[in-house]
């Protein structure tokens, strides 16, 4: 029996031209490329040069996810991402205008590192209950702009960056077709990844410190709780699924740290291969995280056609998120950066 569901036609990413390495913040920093490359597995990351925004990225990338799904238009845009351009209004239109894509609805989904996911669903949601036929969903954030230059610990680890993915209104028999997603969020943690400042909370306590608009995090909590919760949402999701955890072929988790990667999988029992890593080389890049690590393991052929794929973000809010998907056959055009991305030793494509 037909159903109809939103089916992946297009993937693409795309970094900023800047690129820090380990040595280069330890050069500004109070730390070393040994404890960033043991503690989190970032060797470097990229930034925004002065003058490029988000708007910026996303339209890199949007611009990337479109010539790969062979098209110029589609129905809506949802952009994820917790560094817009301006407070108001969203970043989204913008972008839509800086693509060409007319007077589309064009809309932001604010859930940090889950941000993605969130905003594949609602796209995904807008397809199957016919409101549109196609949509664009970037995930891009530019975190150096908001990190005190000061902080060891987020300069370490955050990098921008954008990914991008187009629907179009399909069958849930094709291969693409987004087979279910699970969403959470608990905001009683919500200090854990915060901006303190700038919004509308602290202005009507009358509070303004200028180092309150830089982002903050706690980072022991939030590493537990990415663990627990990325693990929980795939378990949920793949089970609802009837996949055994044997059978899903690539995890895409947002890529924060590499020892969050390697506990989610020990937690899951996936074996090495089946985790795609690319934070090595980008860093955690928010919401651009998990459509990057796709569009790369993607080109790279880490992630191939038929691959029962999972991907699962966690972030402020706290938020997280999974959603699951059989690969389909996609040309996805190199990602920029001098480092080719990392295949996995063995492959276990089935088609
Ligand atoms: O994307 C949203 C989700 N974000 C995440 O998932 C991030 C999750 N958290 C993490 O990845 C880790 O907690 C961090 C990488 C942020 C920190 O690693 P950790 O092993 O949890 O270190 P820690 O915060 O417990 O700090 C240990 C020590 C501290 O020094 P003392 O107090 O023991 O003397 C830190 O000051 O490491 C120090 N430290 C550093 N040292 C050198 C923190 N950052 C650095 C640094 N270089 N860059």
């Amino acid at each position: 029996m037909s159903e109809r569901a939103a089916v992946l036609t297009g993937l693409g990413g795309w970094l900023p031209p800047v690129r820090i390495t380990n040595d280069d913040l330890a050069r500004e920093l109070d730390t070393t490329d040994e404890w960033i490359t043991t503690r989190t597995g970032i060797r470097q990351r990229f930034v925004v040069p002065p003058g490029l925004s988000t708007s910026g990225v996303a339209v890199e990338a949007g611009r990337r996810a479109l010539a790969s799904a062979g098209t110029g238009s589609v129905d809506v845009l949802v952009l994820a991402t917790s560094t817009p351009d301006h407070p108001c209004p969203a970043t989204a239109p913008e972008v839509a205008a800086r693509l060409g894509l007319g007077e589309i609805p064009a809309f932001d989904v604010a859930a940090v590192c889950t941000g993605f996911v969130y905003a594949l669903a609602t796209a995904a949601g807008l397809i199957t209950a016919r409101i549109a036929g196609s949509a664009l969903v970037i995930g891009a954030d530019t975190f150096s702009t908001i990190l005190d230059p000061a902080d060891r610990t987020t300069r370490a680890i955050f990098g921008d960056g954008a990914g991008a993915v187009v629907l179009r209104a399909g069958d849930r028999s094709e291969q693409g077709a987004l087979l279910g997603f699970d969403l959470a969020s608990d905001g009683s943690q919500s200090e854990l990844i915060t901006v303190p400042g700038g919004g509308s909370e602290h202005r009507s306590r009358g509070l303004a410190e200028p180092a309150d608009s830089y982002f903050t995090m706690q980072g022991r909590s939030v590493f537990r709780n990415a663990v627990t919760r990325m693990s929980q949402s795939s378990r949920r999701l793949a089970e609802r699924l009837d996949w055994p955890l044997t059978s899903v072929d690539r995890l895409v988790a947002h890529q924060a740290n590499i020892r969050i990667l390697s506990a989610v999988g020990s937690e899951l029992g996936l074996r090495e291969e089946q985790l795609v890593v690319n934070l090595d080389r980008v860093g955690n890049t928010v919401a651009a995280s998990v459509p990057l690590a796709l569009a790369e393991a993607a080109h790279s052929g880490a992630v191939a056609p038929g691959h029962r794929v999972l991907l699962c973000g966690f972030g402020g809010g706290l938020t997280w998120g999974a959603a699951a998907l059989e690969f389909p056959r996609l040309t996805v055009a190199p990602p920029p950066g001098p480092v080719a991305p990392r295949a996995p030793a063995t492959d276990r494509a089935t088609a």
